[in-house]
């Protein structure tokens, strides 16, 4: 396994893999890698033949007052814990690479009508900056699939749509959330954590599991029900952002007509911001 931190390298590598026959699969990642990223790349590994997984903190996704100085960047952890399963290369290029004139003036793409709304009211330009540097690396890489987690829920519907949209030549795949083994969501943010911050954490599944349950027994009192979920969250500690329920395929509000439904939250733990969802089917 090698790692790359030039386009023009990278490119050459996985020409070299596509001109031996070779399918080629992307893992796009932020780093400071844990178990709900390495079963994308296992799961990479048993579709592809080759197998790039991407290291870059995009700056671009990034608002201001954000983490992006303080997120975690654990390059010599991450290549030792990819090596070992078997990836074949890493792409790991600084920002100069990403953005050699800066990001004012760079192209943006936009994904309206299912960024808004969620985590894109709350982090404006979030999603212009994920969709542009997603494509960025699947016209890099080239890839026949990529691979994203069902963890950030909205974030996997921008990029389904902007494949979708833009004709792009690529299988997108989204996998289902890793969890702790008391059901907190695996993120690099868990990190930020303080020890009693931790243990409240997992609250925020099990009150998604609550809401899920509600419905399941019948209810559809849909915002009786949210409410009773922001309530128990304020109790515990955790400051709701947002909690919603929507349609699982296209993220467009649930209504008592909605049969496949996701649940979506955010909350602060002190300055911590975490995600999770949950999908569940409504008869
Ligand atoms: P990052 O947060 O590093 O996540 C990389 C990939 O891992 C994403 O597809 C994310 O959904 C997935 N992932 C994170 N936690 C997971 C978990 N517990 N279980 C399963 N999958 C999980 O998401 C990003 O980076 C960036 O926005 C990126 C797509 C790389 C663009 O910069």
């Amino acid at each position: 396994m090698n790692t790359l931190h030039t386009i023009a390298q990278l490119r050459a590598a996985v020409s070299r893999a596509r001109q031996e026959g070779k399918r080629i699969g992307l893992v796009p990642t932020m780093g400071n890698l844990h178990a709900g990223h390495i079963a994308l790349v296992e799961k990479a590994l048993q579709r592809t033949d080759y197998v790039v997984v991407s290291i870059f903190v995009n700056p671009m996704q990034f608002g201001a007052g954000e983490d992006l100085d303080s997120y975690p960047r654990t390059l010599p952890e991450d290549q030792a814990k990819l090596h070992e399963i078997g990836t074949h290369m890493i792409f790991a290029p600084n920002v100069s690479e990403m953005y050699p004139e800066g990001m004012e003036g760079h192209t943006r793409v936009a994904v309206p009508v299912v960024s808004e709304g969620l985590c894109g009211s709350s982090r404006p330009g979030h999603f212009e900056g994920v969709a542009t540097v997603v494509s960025k690396l699947l016209n890099i890489v080239q890839p026949d699939l990529a691979i994203f987690g069902q963890k950030d829920f909205q974030q996997l519907a921008v990029i389904r749509k902007m494949a979708h949209d833009l004709c792009m030549p690529v299988q997108i795949m989204g996998e289902p959330t890793v969890r702790a083994a008391d059901g907190l969501a695996l993120s690099s943010r868990n990190g930020y954590l303080s020890a009693e911050q931790r243990s409240n954490a997992p609250l925020l599944y099990q009150t998604l599991q609550q809401i899920a349950a509600k419905l399941q027994a019948g209810r559809r009192d849909f915002s009786a029900v949210i409410e009773e979920a922001r309530v128990q969250l304020i109790a515990a500690g955790l400051q709701p952002d947002y909690l919603d329920l929507r349609d699982a395929h296209n993220l467009q509000p649930a209504d008592v007509q909605t049969k496949d439904v996701v649940a979506l939250a955010a909350a602060f733990l002190g300055t911590t911001r975490l995600i999770d969802n949950l999908q569940f089917s409504l008869s």
